[in-house]
């Protein structure tokens, strides 16, 4: 029997990237919960009027403006959260409430580390498994990135992000790799600045690992610009992961006794992509759920990055 979706919230990742562009993967949550074997995608439901009627043209599937109707008439087992981030907790507690088992839940997890932590409370107490989609954890040139932070090029030394625009927007995915790629429990927050109220710049200093400085701005176009700082040179992975760079430390040709940097042409990191992105974290739902564990991004792994964007975040805001 193939598993029963449901969307919740039919904007950009729910359905419209699929829409807009035509390639031989999934950029969306319909797109990839369509493509997956095993799995029926029955319905979506939104408040307006317009992207329900752009999602029953685009996929012909039924449509109901109000989450608590599509439970109703659904039932679905897996349930994809794409609603506005402030809804999350609220429809993710309804889910649970009408019985819902998988949860495929877009990052950020909810817009407090109050709200994800009873989220994840909830998810404990009921079992449920939950995809949080930070879905860069699942792709290959992060976990080549993660191996050689590890010691593949000597001792990391710091970490440098840069990332834009908003924090919770799109900075979030790259808080949860600093945690991913170092396994780090914990942080220590070295400084704030709040220029830029929801894009601001920090420091930390990750527990047991190195430091790393989180440069943000609201700029016109999207950062994700991730790199390790270490022995032997800089490794970086740019544009969200579509390519790499590293900077492999020589004797400088100068300075007889000295080292400098310079820009390798191999690739430690292999091939770069993020092609199929929405399949591996929506794969990794599905096998831990039959597994029993949960997934590899999921509501305790992002408690950590949701408790630091919490603790900028204040930092930068005003007190009333
Ligand atoms: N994983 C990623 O890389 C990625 C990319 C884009 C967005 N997101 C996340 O996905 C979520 C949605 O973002 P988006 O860009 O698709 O937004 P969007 O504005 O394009 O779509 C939001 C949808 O939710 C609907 N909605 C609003 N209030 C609702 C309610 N009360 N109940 C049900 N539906 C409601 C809207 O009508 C709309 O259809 C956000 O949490 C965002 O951070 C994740």
């Amino acid at each position: 029997m193939a598993i029963r979706s449901a969307l919740i919230g039919l904007g950009g990742i729910a359905w419209k990237y699929d829409a807009a562009k035509d390639l031989p993967y999934p950029l969306t949550q319909a797109g990839a919960l369509l493509a997956q074997e095993g799995v029926d995608l029955l319905a979506g439901c939104s408040p307006e009027a317009a992207d329900r009627d752009g999602f029953q043209r685009w996929c012909g599937l039924s449509v109901f403006d109000s989450h608590a109707k599509l439970l109703r008439a659904c039932s679905p087992q897996l349930v994809g959260i794409c609603s506005p981030t402030e809804f999350h907790y609220e429809h993710f507690r309804a889910c649970i409430e009408a019985g819902v088992a998988m949860f495929w839940l877009e990052k950020p997890p909810a817009a407090s580390i109050a709200d994800t932590m009873e989220m994840a409370e909830l998810a404990r107490h009921h079992g449920v498994t939950v995809c949080v989609n930070y879905f860069r954890r699942f792709l290959p040139v992060y976990r080549r990135l993660k191996e050689t932070i590890a010691g593949g090029l000597g001792k990391c030394h710091t970490i440098s992000v840069m990332y834009s625009p908003g924090l919770l927007r799109n900075g979030c995915h790259l808080v949860d790799l600093l945690f991913y790629l170092t396994d780090a429990p914990d942080y220590e927050l070295l400084w704030v600045d709040g220029a830029d109220p929801k894009s601001p710049s920090f420091g930390i200093r990750l527990a047991g690992g190195p430091t790393a400085h989180v440069c943000g701005a609201s700029l016109p176009y999207h950062s994700n610009t991730i790199s390790a700082v270490c022995d032997e040179g800089i490794i970086s992975v740019l544009y969200g992961g579509r390519a790499t760079r590293f900077e492999k430390r020589i004797p400088n040709p100068d300075f007889p006794g000295f080292f400098t940097l310079e820009d390798h042409g191999g690739n430690p990191l292999g091939k770069a992509g993020i092609d199929d992105y929405m399949s591996h974290s929506l794969a990794d739902l599905l096998f831990a759920h039959q597994q029993g564990r949960q997934p590899l991004s999921n509501l305790e792994t992002a408690l950590v990055s949701q408790r630091l964007m919490d603790q900028v975040l204040q930092a930068v805001t005003p007190c009333a």
